[in-house]
């Protein structure tokens, strides 16, 4: 299983990002918020540029606004293994997904906690990850909501049905207590947890477990 580390909650982002980027955490998670899609507003391009100034890690980009496609040429340039747009965007999703592709990016689909898992599903073929949502965006630090667990398996059994390879990644709230329930996924996303603790190298590694 893979741990992609979310800063949204960090106070210092170059101190945290250069503390991330000497532990073995695979991605470095980016939540970037327009004000509308979610009410919160996080720093903009022009700021997320100076990332790989901090950090060597591949990114995972989580685009919470209404418009990403405006944004993806801009973010096309950094270090990007994952682009996540959602689905209940006003930008049309294949028009998204056609362009992370042709940049030879990944495209990955964001499922909220109170979506039906199945809205993804005539997407699934198309698309190289699925990020299910384990907290309503907007905030670091929440509570993970169990509903989603019922949804990873109903995905998992959907992605093996159809003999298909995408990714499950699983979003918010994981914490020393719960991350035992996601062994079965690909890849978890953790900020909190890691950014709050002493050693972030320490609370990976137990994620990892
Ligand atoms: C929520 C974000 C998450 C969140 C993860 O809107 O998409 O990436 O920051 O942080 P924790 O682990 O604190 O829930
Ligand atoms: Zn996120």
């Amino acid at each position: 299983m893979k741990i992609s580390a979310s800063f949204l909650g960090s106070s210092n982002i170059p101190l945290t990002l250069t503390k991330l980027n000497i532990t073995d955490v695979d991605y470095i998670h980016v939540d970037v918020m327009d004000g509308k899609y979610v009410l919160n507003k996080t720093f903009t391009f022009s700021q997320f540029k100076e990332i790989p100034l901090y950090t060597r890690k591949r990114l995972d980009i989580h685009l919470m606004v209404l418009n990403p496609l405006k944004l993806i040429d801009d973010y096309a340039n950094l270090n990007v293994e994952f682009i996540s747009v959602h689905l209940n965007i006003l930008d049309d999703i294949d028009e998204v997904i056609k362009k992370c592709h042709d940049y030879g990016i990944k495209i990955g689909l964001a499922v909220n906690p109170s979506d039906d898992v199945r809205i993804v599903y005539p997407y699934l073929d198309k698309i190289d990850l699925v990020l299910l949502m384990s907290v309503n965006p907007g905030l670091p630090g929440q509570e993970f909501i169990k509903t989603t667990l019922t949804k990873i398996n109903t995905l998992k059994d959907e992605i093996k049905r159809r003999k298909l390879e995408t990714l499950i990644s699983v979003d918010g709230g994981i914490n020393f207590s719960n991350h035992k329930l996601l062994k079965d996924v690909d890849i978890i996303v953790s900020g909190s947890t890691i950014i709050k603790s002493s050693d972030y190298q320490e609370a990976i590694t137990k994620l990892r477990q």
